[in-house]
């Protein structure tokens, strides 16, 4: 597989690279380039090899680059980042630190090219293609159980928002409780996941995936846009940096102050108040208005008269109009 990765490096600039040349660059034989090209479709990407010209991708990528996502951090975050990890193709960002968290030290991140199983929220899959988004987690202890997480998730569609604000995007809304939507449709969307005590000590993989130049024809279940179509950049390493440096920040403070001024930039935000929604709860859907969220994040909606609040374990939610 390093090889098939150097290879990606050399082809990711979209152009015609001839098999001797590849081989030469790489210091491997022609056989042996042969054999890393035949590697590539199963990374879901397509070459086009053409006879006296020699082998190019259909579709440039650009490739993720840790010295280049350390360098575009904000100081205070490029010294206090526990670790950062990069993978070619991984199964889950979330699935990987959760299984290594008894190791793990707060502030370590973790990016990959791509996902195999992909996890987004109530079970479902997020489309992860080869090069193509944005798949980041961060982990964290909080000296606190789990109790005391209330409003995270909010904080961190907040902070997901500002960074692509910072980005360029315009017209970033959030829908409760952390999806990032563009023109109605999913421009991002965040997994925090949770262990250790609800009263003790805990923590978190906090994953954000952000589509930032999706390719045509993926595999999506739901409506998405992208940040290219937003108006942000579609350099994914500034990316990765800018989103790394507001989710650092935000979970610094929300570990100090809980949430607080963050669900006001949350509402500001906040695509559904005043909307007919429905809720799918454990037994049924229930139909009402949205009417904002409570000083812990949890939902409110009116339902026959009547204000009642949710908690993000127990509902998922849709807009009706
Ligand atoms: C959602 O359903 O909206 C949440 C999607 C979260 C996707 C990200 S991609 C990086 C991290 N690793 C995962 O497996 N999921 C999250």
């Amino acid at each position: 597989m390093a090889q098939t990765e150097a290879l990606l490096a050399l082809l990711a600039d979209g152009r015609f690279h001839s098999g001797e040349q590849l081989g030469c660059t790489l210091g491997i034989s022609r056989a042996a380039v042969w054999k890393a090209l035949q590697r590539i479709p199963e990374l879901g990407l397509e070459v086009h090899s053409v006879r006296g010209r020699g082998h190019r991708l259909v579709r440039p990528i650009q490739l993720l680059d840790r010295e280049r996502v350390l360098a575009a951090l904000d100081a205070t975050v490029a010294r206090r980042l526990a670790g950062l990890e990069l993978h070619h193709s991984i199964d889950s960002t979330n699935a990987e630190l959760m299984r290594r968290s008894a190791d793990l030290s707060s502030g370590h991140a973790c990016l990959a090219e791509r996902q195999t199983a992909g996890r987004g929220r109530r079970g479902r899959h997020w489309t992860s293609p080869f090069g193509a988004n944005v798949y980041l987690s961060l982990f964290w202890r909080f000296p606190f159980g789990a109790a005391g997480l209330g409003g995270l998730s909010l904080a961190l569609a907040v902070a997901a928002a500002e960074a692509l604000e910072d980005l360029g995007a315009r017209g970033v809304g959030v829908k409760w409780p952390n999806d990032l939507l563009f023109d109605g449709r999913k421009l991002a969307g965040i997994l925090v996941e949770v262990g250790g005590d609800a009263e003790g000590q805990c923590h978190v993989v906090a994953g954000f995936g952000v589509n930032v130049g999706m390719p045509p024809g993926a595999p999506v279940d739901q409506p998405w846009a992208d940040l290219r179509e937003a108006g942000g950049t579609a350099d994914r390493n500034q990316v990765a940096a800018m989103l790394l440096t507001r989710v650092f920040h935000t979970l610094g403070r929300f570990e100090l102050d809980g949430p607080g001024t963050m669900l006001q930039e949350w509402r500001r935000r906040d695509i559904l108040t005043g909307r007919p929604i429905r809720l799918h709860l454990p037994h049924g859907e229930r139909d009402g208005i949205a009417r904002g969220i409570d000083g812990s994040g949890q939902l409110l909606a009116e339902i026959e008269g009547d204000v009642e609040a949710f908690s993000y374990g127990e509902v998922s939610v849709r807009q009706l109009d």
